[in-house]
């Protein structure tokens, strides 16, 4: 069995993050722009082209992937359609070309609740606690899906977050913005989930909290489970990302390692001050 505490034996098996060795999933050229070997990844939304109702494409082709063991990033400028691309990898959006798989099935046509079920937790950028209920009452929504004893998971998001411990009922609207994301983060922990997308689980807060912020997801994604996160901290991001994606106007502009973006000269001319 897996050490992997926010999961039971419903999670994915590939426990790569705790192999001594590195992922060595990637088989991107040096330099970016170059695809990287994602169709095999463990979630994938694959040259997706969609967008709101029955309003224009916002995505072009535009895929992004991660695999066990690793943190992928997503940056780009505002409106770029960071949030569409997860939004349509988490079934909120119209696809009207390309897929998302996960773990090899094709879930392209279920539902948001449905792929909850399978194992995605999602932290949408906005509107993603509920502020009037108390911090325990947040995390006990966030588990909605089971139906076996959540008291283990809740003391694995306490361990994590020990000050939400601290602030369990006290009303989540009540927090500083770096706990309310900590609440939000520890919500979509509590399904258990075989991967974790995150829209800028850092908005709004100081470099401080952002730092800490991605000590605990960096934590979490050692636990084993694939993180999937939009960062507008995008020189901070790209450090710990395993995978970055630089999206522009609802397209893939450029992809490779945290490493490669960091070092691409135009990557670091347009999208992180030269
Ligand atoms: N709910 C929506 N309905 C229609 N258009 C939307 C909606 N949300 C975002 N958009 C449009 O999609 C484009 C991409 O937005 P978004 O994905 O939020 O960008 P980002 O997250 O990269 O800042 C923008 O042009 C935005 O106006
Ligand atoms: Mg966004």
């Amino acid at each position: 069995m897996s050490d992997n505490p926010y999961q039971n034996d419903r999670g994915n098996k590939d426990w790569s993050i705790a192999k001594p060795g590195g992922t060595g999933e990637m088989t991107a050229a040096p330099g970016t722009g170059h695809a990287m070997n994602t169709s095999e990844a463990f979630l994938i939304g694959d040259t997706m082209t969609g967008g709101y109702g029955s309003g224009p494409d916002i995505l072009h082709d535009c895929t992004i992937a991660v695999n066990p063991g690793e943190i992928a990033v997503i940056v780009g400028p505002n409106g770029a359609g960071k949030s569409t691309a997860m939004k349509a990898v988490f079934g909120m959006l119209n696809v009207r070309q390309g897929s998302v798989r996960l773990d090899g099935e094709d879930i392209t046509d279920l539902s948001p609740q449905a792929r909850v079920a399978k194992g995605m937790g999602f932290v949408p950028q906005t509107n993603n606690i509920f502020a009037s209920l108390t911090v325990e009452e947040n995390l006990e929504m966030g588990a909605f899906i089971r139906r076996d004893d959540i008291r283990g998971t809740m003391e694995q998001v306490y361990e994590l977050f020990p000050i939400l411990k601290d602030k369990r009922r006290q009303p989540a609207g009540e927090l500083s913005g770096g706990q309310r994301q900590q609440v939000a983060v520890g919500r979509a922990l509590m399904t258990q989930p075989k991967v974790l997308m995150l829209d800028e689980p850092t908005a709004g807060v100081s470099p401080i909290v952002m730092d800490e912020l991605f000590d605990r997801i960096i934590e979490v994604s050692r636990t084993g489970i694939p993180i999937l996160m939009v960062e507008q901290n995008a020189r901070q991001a790209l450090e710990i990302a395993d995978k970055g994606y630089v999206l522009v106007q609802g397209r893939n502009a450029h992809t490779g390692t945290g490493k490669e973006l960091l070092a691409d000269p135009e990557v670091r001319r347009s999208f992180l001050g030269g």
